[in-house]
């Protein structure tokens, strides 16, 4: 941990420029609120706390972060009015003002900045020229700097003052160096010069920009830390950018699962997959795939056009045919599944198992070499090995009230169009005839038929 470090996370804003009714950190980058992008790399610092500052939607925002780091390291302070990034850091002088650490300030809308930067910035501020320095600004220079505060330097190349782009001279607006919104401050110094901040500019806001020129009138010290990757200091300030920042995201982690791990895409560009995703090699991943969340694919798959995966893990050698959805679920070894199946809420697939068209399966347990080819739902239900489900089948797992179980055993044959009303029990080796509506759990060996199901005669199963 450094013990020396906190963190300050700018997060309050709506975010105008999305022209969106839900506060800008909440919107979604590689699947994860831009927030939570900015939390994770705070985390990594190690640092002794994580302050948000929040206001639009704060308790999502709160909830956002709360999920994305650990409950004891993060703290909230609460802006009421959005009056600007200096008025944000202001609403937690109670929290900071008397603390002897570094603070790291950070925005929400700042997503791709890395760990590394980070350190490097915090290591500049702790040494610039021998001493710590009041305040360091993280910088880049942009070919396009449009939107951006220039990072204006007197004639010898010393810090001299941040400009917005809202007021600034045609010359400023010039400089091709932007702020990135981020800093580091000696925090006693910081919340003493924030009382100094005035709102008299184009947009009547309390800058945070503005602290680091009152502390150099003070004759206080400031570092700049000139950074060369421009990518990682865009902010996401309308959905233009959020979008071109998914892209770039994006063809990394395609790029990446090509060149490192050994997958096929077939129209690299016509696929959404996060970079959190696994993929093993020798998969082929088909044109309008979607993979989500931290998924897990193996080796030598073959995933058809259409499908989704959330989520989940698929074992190696399967094939997902065109237009399925799996959500939270787990497919094994030498699977098939689709076309345009559905699995959810935690169904499980053994090894060699088969679920063909129109099939669904929820929290359901489909065993090893067992099939269900077409048409069947199958809830709440647990299914043995080398069980063929025949088409048309019903787990009727729900009352209208509560759901039920459905456990089916080993080397049952259940006929076309079986409903199976729940809770009910079907044993190793049964048949069911087509059309059976199971009421009552079946013996092994049996063979019901009608409704409801009547067993008629026991079988010899040589097994
Ligand atoms: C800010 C900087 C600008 C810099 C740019 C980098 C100021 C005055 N300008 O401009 O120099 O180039 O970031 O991306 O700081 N926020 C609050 N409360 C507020 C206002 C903002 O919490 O009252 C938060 C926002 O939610 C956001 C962050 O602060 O996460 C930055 O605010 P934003 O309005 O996007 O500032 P920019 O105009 O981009
Ligand atoms: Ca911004």
């Amino acid at each position: 941990m450094n013990t020396d470090l906190n963190i300050l996370i700018l997060a309050a804003g709506l975010g105008t420029r999305m022209k969106s009714n839900l506060a800008k950190v909440l919107h979604r980058l590689d699947g994860r609120p831009l927030i939570s992008h900015v939390c994770r790399t705070a985390e990594e610092l190690g640092p002794k706390m994580i302050y948000t500052v929040v206001g639009h939607q704060g308790e999502d925002v709160k909830a956002a972060v709360l999920a994305e780091i650990d409950g004891p390291i993060a703290d909230f302070a609460w802006q009421r009015q959005m009056l600007g990034t200096g008025d944000a850091v202001n609403s937690a002088r109670e929290l900071l003002a008397d603390s002897d650490s570094t603070l790291l300030v950070l925005s929400g809308d700042v997503p791709m900045i890395k760990r590394s930067t980070l350190e490097a910035l915090v290591r500049l501020h702790n040494d610039h020229h021998g001493r710590r320095a009041a305040c360091t600004i993280l910088t880049v220079k942009l070919q396009d700097p449009t939107g951006y505060g220039r990072v204006i330097r007197d004639e010898l190349g010393t810090f001299d003052r941040i400009v917005e782009q809202k007021d600034g001279s045609p010359d400023q607006l010039a400089v091709k160096e932007i702020n990135s919104g981020i800093y580091c401050f000696d925090t006693k110094k910081l919340f003493t010069a924030l009382k100094q901040v005035g709102n008299q500019n184009a947009q009547g806001e309390y800058y945070l920009t503005d602290v680091p020129r009152i502390l150099c009138a003070d004759g206080e010290d400031i570092a700049i830390y000139l950074h060369d990757d421009a990518a990682e200091i865009e902010g996401v300030n309308d959905r233009r950018q959020l979008s071109a920042m998914e892209r770039t995201i994006r063809t990394r982690t395609v790029e990446r699962l090509m060149l490192e791990s050994g997958v096929t895409f077939t129209d690299p560009n016509a696929v959404y997959v996060s970079s959190r995703a696994v993929i093993g090699r020798d998969t082929v991943i088909y044109q309008n795939v979607t993979v989500e969340g931290k998924t897990v694919i193996g080796d030598g798959c073959t995933i058809r056009p259409g499908v989704r995966i959330v989520d989940s893990v698929i074992g190696d050698g399967v094939e997902v045919k065109d237009n399925s959805f799996i959500t939270d679920s787990q497919v094994g070894e030498g699977c098939t599944v689709g076309p345009m199946a559905h699995l959810r809420g935690h169904a499980v697939m053994e090894r060699g198992s088969k679920v063909g068209n129109f099939v669904e399966l929820k929290k359901t347990r489909l065993g090893r070499g067992s099939k269900a080819s077409h048409l069947t739902y199958l809830g709440d239900a647990t299914i043995g090995e080398k069980t063929n489900i025949g088409a048309g089948t019903i787990t009727c797992n729900y009352d209208g009230k509560n759901k039920h179980e459905t456990h089916i055993g080993d080397g049952v044959k259940i006929g076309s169009d079986t409903m199976l009303v729940a809770p009910i029990t079907v044993g190793d080796g049964a048949v069911t005839g087509a059309g059976s509506v199971v009421t009552k759990d079946i013996e092994p060996n049996k063979l019901v038929v009608g409704a409801p199901a009547k067993a008629i005669k026991t079988l010899i199963n040589d097994k």
